[in-house]
């Protein structure tokens, strides 16, 4: 047996224990194993395809980033290409893949990835490669698993960060905003908000009323709390309104999302009057080495990846379903994205301890 590994889309805390995880467990079985460098870009001619052995994944585990590198614009089925003019042109690119894998030798693929890679390697699959998922990423949106490896790291990155921002704001009577990733789902907002005490919380699944957020920020000042934190996930947007996108994406690569928490504190400095300040985590959230939690999901992940792939379980991916891990159809995971679910407890939890979203 004669398996390759690829991660892809952006980076999550936790891929090199998923790969140490999967190389040892492939190995113990006397399979050989291979790397696709850069995502996909490695079995283009594009990149490097590198053999993967005990001795490669070598104190690998706590590291943060991935061995094999990613990238979010190698989509084989859109591969963008420079055209003489400078602009670009999308080609098809699997049908060199499913050639470059075959005369390699490789039996079947483990893709680690979130939604993105995943729906790449549900058509790799429909197309006739043996392929096997691993959900990763930091925004928690994969359906299917009760959560992502990676996800816990940027929350609590999040915290750390949040914690920080409360002594600074508390000290100089300030409204801080912080904007945290996720794109269109607020799990991390909601979760790190929640977790260190936050005033507000602005996710994308609850569109805001800035003057509901003034309404909090005054309320608290009457109370002689003169300092407020807001979190807002990058995705979030106004009722009515859009999400705030930053115009520098490059060809192949999805809309980047951000830039919300500088509005927002500047309505509502005008709209208070209260000096305010904001920030965003950006990338620290996805580096750094994984929390204990995530190392031990990534590692879980990783061998009951090779397991699947023993059993022959081709286009399925292998899911958080505590206590076990299991393996289900990626067709029906991209079937449906996860959001923050507006009645879950810790929604209620969190209204109930008088934490405002903006409705
Ligand atoms: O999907 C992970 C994520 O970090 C999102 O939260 C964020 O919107 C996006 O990737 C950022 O992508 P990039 O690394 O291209 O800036």
């Amino acid at each position: 047996m004669r398996i390759a590994l690829s991660t892809g889309g952006g980076d999550a805390p936790g891929l090199n224990a998923v790969i140490r995880a999967a190389v040892l467990s492939a190995t113990s079985r006397g399979w050989d194993v291979l790397g696709i460098c850069r995502g996909y870009y490695g079995l283009l001619g594009e990149d490097d395809i590198i053999p993967l052995t005990r001795n490669s994944v070598r104190g690998i585990g706590h590291l943060g980033g991935t061995i094999l590198r990613t990238t979010n614009r190698g989509n084989p089925f859109h591969f963008p290409v420079l055209q003489p003019d400078g602009s670009y042109r999308e080609i098809d690119r699997s049908g060199e893949l499913m050639e470059n894998a075959a005369r390699l030798g490789i039996d079947a693929i483990l893709t680690i990835g979130g939604d993105g890679s995943l729906s790449i390697g549900q058509k790799l699959h429909e197309r006739g490669m043996k392929i096997v998922g691993v959900p990763k990423t930091i925004d928690n949106d994969v359906s299917g698993t009760i959560t992502t490896f990676g996800f816990d790291t940027a929350v609590n990155t999040a915290i750390e960060a949040l914690d920080k921002l409360h002594t600074t704001a508390e000290s100089h009577d300030r409204v801080i905003v912080m904007e945290v990733m996720g794109r269109n789902a607020g799990f991390i907002a909601l979760h790190s908000g929640v977790a260190a005490s936050a005033d507000v919380i602005l996710i994308p699944e609850i569109p805001f009323d800035i003057e509901k957020v003034c309404d909090k920020v005054r309320e608290r000042d009457g109370a002689g709390r003169h300092f407020s934190i807001v979190v807002v996930a990058e995705g979030a947007y106004p009722v009515g309104g859009q999400e705030s996108v930053l115009g520098d994406s490059l060809p192949g690569q999805a809309t980047r999302v951000g830039g919300i928490a500088g509005r927002i504190a500047w309505e509502i400095q005008e709209r208070t009057g209260k000096e305010s300040r904001s920030l965003v985590l950006g990338h620290l959230q996805r580096g750094g080495s994984p929390t204990g939690y995530d190392r031990l999901l990534a590692m879980r992940f990783g061998g009951a990846a090779i397991e699947a792939i023993e059993q022959q379980k081709w286009g399925h991916m292998v899911a958080l379903q505590s206590p076990h891990i299991v393996a289900i159809p990626i067709a029906d995971v991209l079937a449906s994205q996860k959001r923050v679910e507006l009645n879950h407890d810790i929604m209620r939890t969190a209204r109930a301890s008088g934490i405002a979203f903006g409705d």
